[in-house]
């Protein structure tokens, strides 16, 4: 199968719209990452998702809409609070997990009775849903495993030959998936944490609950080898809290190829060893926004990566961090 990338055109939609209803999988841009899409109603588009991407079929998907939709189609009981949040923060990288009504398919959320709408503020996204005018089921548009995708560029070096269409939408501004939060009890509850933190969604219903038990906000980095491997460069990834045991470590590896991955603050120590320096820049959000983009670098440069936490621990960086301890793997290949 030929994988074609496209601008966002009337034409483009209606190839777009066209293929969904004949229930292939398109991808599509959002303001966060890019999204492997289809008919959130059609079993078969749906499984083909799963068997496209090679993701575990335990792993429910997020269903996206465009901002008119009627949310009681597939939304079976929508708390007070909740109407507040999407007030707050919708169209925005802010998926809400609510009763389901049942009626998108089984396999959208793995025998769960809830379902996670997102609504997506990225114009050419909400083009797209305008268009097929159905809630369109979308994991990021990466290989299960793999990072991300935060161009129609990365989308196609993991599924070129495997699915027909590339919406191209530019690079993702926000960089890390949206977060998700529970809204099914009598509060909010992260369950992902991402660029909508705790605190914004506190100060507009009182209270917010994280479900993130290793990796709250200043909570020590337990070993790497603990955390469910995701996101991930295909190279070695070592992971260290501070400079010191990271150029320590630049010192012991045992390879021709070392990037270092840090924030702007201590890129210069690193520069001077003479070892490729992957910046990730200074505030949260560009911290966000680079992450995916320079692992993806990463495994083209180096064959070891040393990965070295930033300081700021809270906000936006409290997604930032699950993203980068997930993308370390256990290997120590130190000496
Ligand atoms: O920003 C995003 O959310 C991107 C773009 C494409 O919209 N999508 C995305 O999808 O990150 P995915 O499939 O890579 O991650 C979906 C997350 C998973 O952690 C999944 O477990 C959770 O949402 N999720 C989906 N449905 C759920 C449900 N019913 N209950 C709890 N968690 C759910
Ligand atoms: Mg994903």
């Amino acid at each position: 199968m030929e994988t074609k990338i496209k601008a966002i055109t009337p034409d483009s939609l209606v190839e777009a719209k066209n293929l969904i209803f004949d229930g292939e999988v398109v991808a599509m841009p959002t303001e966060t990452v890019y999204g492997l899409g289809g008919n959130a109603f059609d079993d078969g588009a749906v499984q083909r998702i799963f068997a496209v991407k090679g993701r575990p079929a335990d792993n429910p998907l997020i269903a996206h809409v465009h901002t008119g939709y009627d949310l009681s189609q597939i939304i079976d009981y929508d708390p007070p609070y909740a109407k507040k949040l999407r007030e707050a923060f919708l169209p925005g990288p802010l998926t809400l997990v609510y009763p389901s009504t049942g009626k998108v398919s089984a396999y959208v959320s793995c025998g769960l009775n809830t379902l996670a709408v997102r609504v997506p503020s990225h114009a050419g996204a909400q083009s797209f849903l305008k268009a097929v005018d159905i809630p369109i089921v979308a994991p990021s548009a990466n290989l299960s495993k793999h990072v991300s995708p935060t161009s129609a560029e990365h989308v196609y070096d993991d599924f070129n030959g495997q699915i027909p269409l590339i919406l191209d939408g530019g690079v993702c501004e926000g960089g890390i998936e949206s977060t998700v939060c529970d809204v099914t009890g009598e509060y909010p509850v992260i369950l992902r944490p991402g660029l909508i933190t705790a605190k914004m969604i506190a100060s507009v219903v009182g209270k917010c609950g994280e479900y993130t038990p290793n990796l709250t906000a200043g909570e020590k980095v337990k070993s790497p080898g603990v955390l469910y491997k995701h996101y991930s460069p295909r190279c070695q990834t070592l992971l260290f809290e501070n400079a010191a045991d990271g150029l320590a470590a630049c010192k012991g590896v045992n390879a021709t190829r070392v990037a270092v991955l840090c924030e702007n603050a201590i890129a210069e120590t690193f520069v001077k060893t003479g070892v490729t320096v992957l910046n990730l820049g200074e505030t949260e959000q560009e911290m966000a926004a680079r992450l995916y983009e320079l692992l993806r670098e990463a495994e083209k440069v180096c064959d070891v990566l040393i990965a070295i936490e930033p300081q700021k621990k809270d906000g936006v960086m409290v997604g930032v961090l699950n993203r980068l301890r997930k993308a370390c793997t256990s290997v120590d290949i130190r000496h």
